[in-house]
């Protein structure tokens, strides 16, 4: 790994002030060749990475320019973004994967979702008086911390897909948290919005914060011996070094032994963890086959009801982000958040009618509720009800009750295309921002069980699918989707961003299948979301131009950011074309 042009290429594009440009100026005609300075968008021929830091892309480009697989590349990525990109995902985390193999012809999906402790009840996000905890009172300490699961998720596709030795794939990430990273302006500016409650663990607020208690600034080269040190245990013990001995040992003394809201992880807990094959969500939509992750995850199932809805609703004939476009994708997004509030949860806890969500003749049902190809008809007047999808034996399954838990941005996305044809969509997380802003041995623990729902029954009294149940795995929204077409993959995609990842996703799918964006102008459109009635629309840009249009049509609107980081790569026969969000720090890299 040629360590010192890694921490120079930064170096210089923080110099040179990428963060906050226009898309357009950071667009540049080729993506990262050799030592080329990382870039938002650009093309290859060969094989592509797109991460959220430009470190990280490039530890993968060096992978696959090593003769490394997407499978290899990935476990490295992953481990570069855990040290330069700690709040999003890590060791402590948890993610889904796609990933497609060329040579088998199949796509796989991999769900590495974090597990609650096997003692965790359904009170556990509940106080004293019987009602749901505040969000960060559930969320900082031991409480919310579900079971690791990063590292399983990474040693399982090295052992199906990987070719190069796994340690290997450990060595940029030792480098540079023995070298030192320049801190990013984004994370500069996120340790300094957390402030106080990031001191919460002292591992954390000696990490995070200069012995005078100011936050690190951008720029700061930052080491992580500690983190090193980590991975060096992994590279020589492998996996199972994480999972039992003194560094689950640690992980588990940290959570319970929190002052202030201690969890119940286990030894045990870790012990077990296993990484679940599921199999992947598909539909067809506007002539593409759209393949996502399926429960726990609701991402899939969501954004394929998007799709499928608003083609439906004859979205096709209508102007390209017009207000009467936005009508449909709305109205469609509106339907899929009904459903997914109350019949997305774990399958091992609570028998997801998975299939009947997605079933054409309950979609032709859902899509009446769009008022046809009327696209100037009436909204539909909330709240939206969720729909009576069949189990795979044909039964109507009695209604869930609604679930209440906030959900909050975070997480990262990975996109990877190798020389064999291989294609991995990634999307990782340690939930919120520094996740339970515990942190042990170098990374940080999640507080990925606030994906829970904190009310265990809804106002009707009908019992939640997502309440929490000791060794299950919280609903999640990620949407990590690879699409098809004539059965070759043609675009990997994902974002992180807590629920709004769904839109995020179904809005940039939208954009580049349907409306003929390339990637990166389908990752930089103004966002416009809507999952509970309301329109969001993203602040500072032309989104707020369809205020007027959309309240004529009978939605109110609210101007808000909207920070997605979305990543993808589009495959066709001249070669590959990536994009990384322009509102993060991410970075597209190939040959
Ligand atoms: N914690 C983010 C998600 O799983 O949706």
């Amino acid at each position: 790994m040629r360590l010192a042009s890694i921490i120079g290429l930064t170096l210089a594009l923080v110099a040179t002030g990428s963060h906050g440009q226009q898309a357009s100026d950071r667009h540049a005609p080729e993506a990262g060749t050799g030592g080329a300075a990382p870039v938002q968008a650009g093309k290859a021929r060969d094989f592509m990475v797109v991460a959220a830091h430009p470190l990280a892309a490039e530890a993968g480009r060096a992978i696959l320019a090593e003769g490394g697989s997407a499978a290899d590349a990935l476990v490295a990525v992953q481990l570069v973004l855990g040290l330069v990109e700690p709040q999003s995902s890590g060791l402590g985390g948890g993610g889904f994967l796609l990933h497609w193999s060329a040579e088998a012809g199949r796509l796989i999906t991999l769900d590495g979702r974090e597990t609650a402790p096997a003692a965790a009840g359904p009170d556990l996000f509940l106080g004293a008086d019987g009602k749901p905890l505040p969000f960060f009172a559930a969320v900082v300490g031991g409480r919310s911390v579900g079971t690791p699961a990063t590292l399983r998720l990474l040693e399982e596709i090295h052992r199906r897909a990987g070719r190069l030795p796994f340690e290997r794939l450990l060595a940029p990430a030792i480098a540079l948290a023995d070298a030192g990273f320049p801190v990013s302006p984004r994370l500069a500016a996120l340790i300094a919005a957390e402030g106080e409650r990031l001191k919460h663990d002292g591992e954390a607020a000696r990490y995070f914060f200069a012995a005078d208690g100011r936050p690190l600034a951008a720029g700061a080269v930052l080491r992580n011996p500690a983190y090193a040190e980590t991975l060096r245990r992994i590279a020589e013990g492998g996996v199972d070094a994480f999972y039992s001995g003194e560094i689950a040992d640690d992980i588990v003394a940290r959570v319970t032994g929190d002052a202030l809201n201690p969890g119940a992880l286990a030894e045990s807990d870790l012990e077990n963890y296993k990484v679940i094959e599921r199999n992947p969500v598909c539909a067809p939509a506007f002539g593409y086959d759209i393949c996502g992750m399926g429960p726990p995850s609701s991402g899939g199932i969501a954004v394929i009801q998007i799709l499928s809805l608003a083609e439906a609703g004859g979205l096709g004939a209508l102007a390209p982000g017009s207000a009467a476009a936005w009508r449909v994708i709305g109205e469609a997004s509106r339907l899929a958040f009904a459903d997914r509030e109350r019949w997305l949860a774990d399958p091992a806890f609570f028998r997801v009618p998975a299939n009947g969500l997605i079933a054409p003749g309950y979609l032709a049902l859902r899509a009446r509720l769009l008022d046809g190809t009327a696209a100037q008809g009436p909204v539909m007047p909330g709240p939206v009800p969720a729909g009576q999808p069949a189990q795979d034996s044909g039964h109507l399954a009695p209604l869930p009750g609604a679930g209440a838990g906030p959900d909050f941005p975070s997480t990262t996305q990975v996109v990877i295309r190798d020389a064999a044809g291989d294609v991995i969509s990634y999307t990782g997380t340690i939930e919120n921002g520094f996740g339970s802003r515990l942190m042990v041995r170098g990374f940080l623990l999640n507080n990925e069980l606030t994906d829970f729902s904190f009310a265990a029954a809804d106002a009707a009294g009908l019992a939640v699918a997502n309440r929490v149940e000791g060794g299950k795995r919280p609903r999640s929204s990620m949407a990590p989707t690879i699409v098809f077409r004539d059965g070759r993959p043609v675009l990997a995609i994902g974002s992180p961003g807590g629920s709004r990842i769904i839109g995020f996703v179904a809005q940039a799918l939208i954009g580049h299948l349907v409306w003929g964006q390339d990637p990166a102008t389908a990752l930089a459109a103004p966002h416009l979301l809507n999952r509970f009635g309301p329109f969001e629309l993203e602040a500072g840009t032309a989104a707020s131009d369809l205020a007027p249009g959309l309240q004529a049509l009978g939605y109110r609107t609210e101007i808000t950011d909207l920070n997605s980081g979305l990543a993808a790569i589009a495959i066709g026969p001249d070669g590959l074309s990536g994009a990384a969000d322009p509102r993060r720090e991410g970075a597209v890299a190939g040959q």
